[in-house]
């Protein structure tokens, strides 16, 4: 059993894995902390996806939730893709299922299809082109016809609507944590720090958008509290958000809009289930070939974009 004694040990540990296992550690921006800092590399779901196709290791251990490490598995063929908890999945994700997306289709034909990266790879494999938060406007802008659908986040789907000339037609799917970030949290927060800029996900509702100075990826809002004038930033997101921001800020205050605003799923991956993962290879991530294939086209369809 893998309970080194200390944070230090386990860090040991997973360095050691690592190099025996020839493996990289990636991380999303809302994973806890002490996972962030065991990552080899810490990034938005766009970026993530890169750095798997890019990868030179055998091993990518995807620290992040299923769909994600999907994509990493699709992207990277043959490389061995290891989620730590098997069990992080996204309920959004979960909103649109391949028939309801053919079934969908079939009612408004001749329409492009453009899904949110966060959806299952047999969802990916029914669409025409894949989008993340940080290119929804471009992938939008790139397809032909005055009307798209856009699966499955309503919320990015309004919002990428506002920055388009299209005509976007929503499935009515969202994100639990975003979606329970209210206008009046925001508002309560901007009482606190009147001084505040507020940064929102556009997964956010479009009363929470309406407040934000801008609307931003997570990997943007890294970005951006690089080089931003702002001293004091509301950040309209899952809260771990907070956690890189500071970290690589240290004269800059970011204060969550919801401190309660978390995602269950990001938080099941620990330190020890990466060394666990990495010590047993277990928790494979496998596409099916054929599913892989047709889902590929929409990923990289973006990617090349
Ligand atoms: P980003 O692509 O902005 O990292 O968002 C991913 C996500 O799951 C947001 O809830
Ligand atoms: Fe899914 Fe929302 Fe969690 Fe992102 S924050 S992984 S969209 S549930």
């Amino acid at each position: 059993m893998l309970e080194p004694i200390d944070k230090a040990a386990l860090a040991a540990t997973i360095l050691r894995l690592k190099k025996e296992r020839n493996a990289v550690i990636l991380a999303h921006n809302y994973q806890p902390g002490d996972v962030q800092d065991v990552a080899d590399f810490v990034g938005d779901s766009l970026e993530l996806s890169r750095t798997a196709a890019a990868a030179p290791q055998d091993v990518i251990v995807f620290c992040g939730v299923h769909f994600m490490a999907e994509t990493a598995a699709i992207l990277a063929p043959e490389k061995t893709v290891l989620i730590p908890d098997p069990r992080a999945g996204c309920p959004m994700a979960d909103m649109i299922t391949p028939d309801e997306v053919i079934n969908w289709k079939a009612q408004y034909p001749g329409r492009k299809v453009a899904c949110y990266v966060n959806t299952s790879a047999a969802v990916k494999a029914e669409c025409d082109i894949c989008a993340t938060s940080a290119n929804a406007v471009q992938v939008v802008n790139s397809l032909e016809g005055k009307e798209v659908l856009f699966a499955p986040d309503r919320n990015l789907a309004a919002w990428t609507a506002t920055q388009t000339g299209k005509i976007i037609i929503p499935w009515d799917g969202y994100c639990y944590v975003h979606n329970n970030i209210l206008a009046r949290d925001v508002r309560e927060k901007k009482k606190a720090h009147p001084e505040a800029k507020v940064w929102a996900h556009p997964e956010c509702r479009p009363e929470v958008i309406a407040m934000a100075d801008k609307v931003l990826s997570t990997g943007g809002m890294v970005r951006e509290a690089r080089t931003t004038d702002a001293a004091e930033i509301i950040i309209a997101t899952e809260a771990t958000m907070v956690y890189r921001l500071e970290k690589e800020n240290p004269g800059k205050k970011f204060y969550p809009a919801h401190e309660l605003a978390l995602c269950t799923n990001m938080r099941k991956t620990t330190p020890s289930k990466v060394a666990a993962a990495l010590e047993q290879m277990i928790h494979r991530v496998v596409v099916p070939p054929e599913i892989a294939a047709r889902a590929r086209v929409a990923i990289e369809r973006m990617i090349r974009l």
